[in-house]
This record gives structure tokens, C-alpha cells and sequence, in this order.
């Protein structure tokens, strides 16, 4: 999420420097090269870099010149689902001594409900007179740039001085600004990922239940959805994942008590969804003398991030339970994907599972047996019944 925040900033006109650790990272960007898939980057990073207003270093000691410094390394859950916040803080220790006394650290990364305030206090006992500005990132990942411009910006700081700060850093890019305390905003970043997670969890339930009961899911939705407003914006159910949505409603989780049954309820759903296929599946075919295909190895659709992807999570059990798992993707890049045709032609059951766009025009051979939860394919091939 840091690179196209730097690159906006360095398109409005801000000299903008990015210090990044991962040194593969910060060669490619040096060279004006995105290394992910982001929506109009290429073209605008390519642009700023030309133009001399986006640098990039792998010292830290570029942040000493800067009047804003962006904070937004990753905020992960550990293996036992609890709050990981040494990273963050191992980061700011590391860059402290070239944080200088009047400049605002605008915390970015989605974090655990009171390290704002960790951060800020951290910051004043060791001397520094720097105001900690916690302003959350709530694009779509993938849409970063089409986003910023038009989605509200919400920010929080302990003092006036530090809130004035933020309000100016966003104004060249944020066509308007909310103002909460640190903690609401801190809660109200996971509240927006939990309440996205906890809805495509109510989505894929209604599925499973549906498809338990062999009828078609799609059927019902499509008729309880139309000219029926209340239901028009429910999503379409399919695998939930990615490196927030999980994470951020158990960080939540965590913060009140391990009592948001709601939010580890959608854990259970979510991450459930890839066993409920790979069941049925074994229920109505000799799974074990199958060659299953996945097409759609990235967490979403039209992006080549595969972190979390439960795809991947779905191959790891087919290779458990089918013969042979052949997998594809159009941007993810991983060596052990296959080209899309051989998946085809050597599956006997095809999966998808992201629906990218290449595939929403795909006429797969009726001999196949296919899983389309999403209801991606132009057929109705939704169904996970014979
Ligand atoms: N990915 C999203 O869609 C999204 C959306 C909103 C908010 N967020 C939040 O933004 C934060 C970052 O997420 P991301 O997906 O961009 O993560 P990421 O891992 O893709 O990016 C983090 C970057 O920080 C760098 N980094 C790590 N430690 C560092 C250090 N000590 N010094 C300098 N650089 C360091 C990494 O090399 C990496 O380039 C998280 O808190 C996440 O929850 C992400």
C-alpha cells in the first residue's frame, strides 16, 4: 500500500522518497518498475520516477529530510491468530535516529486498537517532539490508485498540531477528510474489514447450505436479489482471503476478549469453504483417481497477489485427496503453475478459483466436471452437484 500512496503523492507535485528493505523491491521501483499488479501503476510509476519526484532507498536515512514520514510495513496475526506488532515496532526503533524533532508520522498500516498511542508515547519518551497521526488505507487492493481520489480519508492524532499536519498531507489527495480520535479510527479501519469479511461469510454459508441441499445457490440469489433493494448490494459467494481481511477481524478478535463470535464465526465459513468443496466433491466422485485443474491461484480476482490465497489452501487438500492438482493462473507468479490449456485438457474436475476475467468467457468442454462458485463461467456451471 505504499508504493501507490507514494506514487499519488509524487504525481500531486511532492518530491517523495520510499525506504524499503526488500532490496528486489527497491531496485525494480528505481528502475520505474511496479513489482506488483496495481491498476494504472505501471504507467504512473513509470511517469514520477522519469520525472525525478519518486526516489527510493534501501537507507533509512532518507526520512531525516522528509516533513511527512508514511509508516506502512505489514501488521500480520501470528500462527496463533494474536496481534504482531514487533515488526512495526522493530522498524520505527531501527529508523528512529533519523526521525527529526516537527515532523508528523503518519501511521498507515491497519494496526491493533491502542498502538497508536504506543507509538506516540514511544516517540515522545525518547525526546522527539514527532505527532503520530493514525490515518487508515481502506482501498481495494488493486484499485489503490482509481481510489484514493475519490474515497473519503479518515484521520486521527493526539494532538491539534499533529491532526492540522495530517489534514494537510491528505489534501492534495483525498477529495475529503473525516476526523476521529485515534482509537475510533483504529477500530473503525477494522471494523470496515471485519464487517466486509463477516458479510462474504454470511454469503458462502447461505451457499453451503443451498448446495447441501442439492439446488443452485446462483438460482435463489438471482431471485431474492431482484427489485428487491435491501438485498441488491449482497455480494456473490466465493473464497474470502487475502492478507487483511482474516487478519484484521482477528486483530479485532483479539482486542475484545476472543468474544467476537461474529468475526470467528466468519473465520470458520470462510476458511471452510475450500473443505466443503473438496467434501463434496469426494462424496459424488472417485476424487482419489481424479485429476483436479484450479484456474485462479490469486486471493481475487484480475490481481497476481497469492498471499493467504485459498486457493492455495484448496490445493493443499486436493493434493491430499485427488490423484493430481494442476494449477493456473494469468498473473500469479509462481513456477509451479501449468499453462491454462494443459489444466484443462488433462482435468477431470476444474475449479475455479479466482474468477479473473480471462476466464469469464471460457467454454470448458461439458465431459468436465466443474465447481464455479462464483458464477463466473458464461454457462451455469455453478452447481457442485453430478
Ligand atoms: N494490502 C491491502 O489491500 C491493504 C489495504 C489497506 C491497508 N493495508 C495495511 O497496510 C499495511 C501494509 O500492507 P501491504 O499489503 O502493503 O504489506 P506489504 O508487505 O506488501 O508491504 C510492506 C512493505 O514494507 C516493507 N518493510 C517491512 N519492514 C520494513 C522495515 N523495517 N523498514 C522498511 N520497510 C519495511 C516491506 O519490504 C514491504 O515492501 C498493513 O498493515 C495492511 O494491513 C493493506
Amino acid at each position: 500500500m505504499g508504493l501507490p500512496l507514494a506514487v499519488l503523492n509524487a504525481a500531486a507535485g511532492r518530491p517523495t522518497v520510499i525506504y524499503d528493505v526488500n532490496q528486489r523491491s527497491v531496485e525494480l521501483v528505481r528502475s520505474g518498475k511496479a513489482p506488483f499488479f496495481e491498476e494504472g501503476l505501471a504507467e504512473l510509476l513509470a511517469k514520477v520516477v522519469e520525472s525525478g519526484y519518486l526516489t527510493v532507498s534501501d537507507q533509512p536515512e532518507v526520512i531525516a529530510d522528509a516533513r511527512y514520514v508514511v509508516l506502512v510495513v505489514g501488521t500480520p496475526v501470528d500462527r496463533y491468530l494474536n496481534p504482531d506488532i514487533e515488526s512495526l515496532f522493530a522498524a520505527v526503533r531501527y529508523c528512529r535516529p533519523h526521525l527529526r524533532t516537527g515532523q508528523l508520522l503518519v501511521l498507515r498500516s491497519t494496526v491493533y486498537p491502542g498502538v497508536s498511542r504506543k507509538l506516540q508515547d514511544y516517540l515522545s519518551d525518547s525526546g522527539l517532539e514527532v505527532d503520530v497521526a493514525f490515518c487508515p488505507e481502506r482501498i481495494a487492493q488493486g484499485r489503490a490508485l482509481i481510489e484514493t481520489g475519490s474515497l473519503p480519508q479518515i484521520i486521527s492524532a493526539f494532538s491539534e498540531r499533529g491532526l492540522a499536519d495530517a489534514r494537510e498531507f491528505f489534501a492534495p489527495i483525498a477529495p475529503e477528510i473525516l476526523t476521529l480520535e485515534p482509537l475510533e479510527a483504529e477500530l473503525a479501519k477494522l471494523f470496515t474489514n471485519a464487517y466486509r469479511y463477516i458479510e462474504f461469510a454470511s454469503v458462502n454459508q447461505f451457499y453451503m447450505i443451498a448446495e447441501t441441499q442439492g439446488v443452485n445457490y446462483e438460482r435463489i440469489a438471482h431471485a431474492i436479489k431482484h427489485r428487491y433493494p435491501r438485498l441488491a448490494h449482497m455480494p456473490g459467494p466465493g473464497f474470502a482471503a487475502g492478507p487483511c481481511l482474516l487478519k484484521d477481524t482477528m486483530q479485532l478478535a483479539a482486542f475484545y476478549n476472543r468474544q467476537c463470535s461474529l468475526g470467528h464465526a466468519a473465520l470458520w465459513i470462510n476458511e471452510g469453504l475450500p473443505d466443503f468443496i473438496v467434501a463434496r466433491l469426494k462424496k459424488d466422485y472417485p476424487l482419489h483417481t481424479m485429476t483436479v485443474g484450479i484456474l485462479g491461484m490469486a486471493f481475487k480476482a484480475d490481481n497476481d497477489d497469492r498471499r493467504d490465497s485459498l486457493s492455495y489452501k484448496l490445493r493443499k487438500l486436493l493434493r491430499l485427496e485427488a490423484k493430481r492438482t494442476l494449477c493456473h493462473d494469468p498473473m500469479v507468479p509462481d513456477p509451479d503453475l501449468q499453462p491454462r490449456d494443459v489444466v484443462i485438457d488433462e482435468s477431470d474436475v476444474l475449479i475455479i478459483g479466482a474468477p479473473h476475467r480471462e476466464y469469464r468467457s471460457l467454454d470448458l468442454p461439458s465431459s468436465k466436471v466443474v465447481v464455479d462458485i462464483w458464477g463466473c463461467l458464461p454457462q451455469d456451471r455453478g452447481t457442485l452437484r453430478p
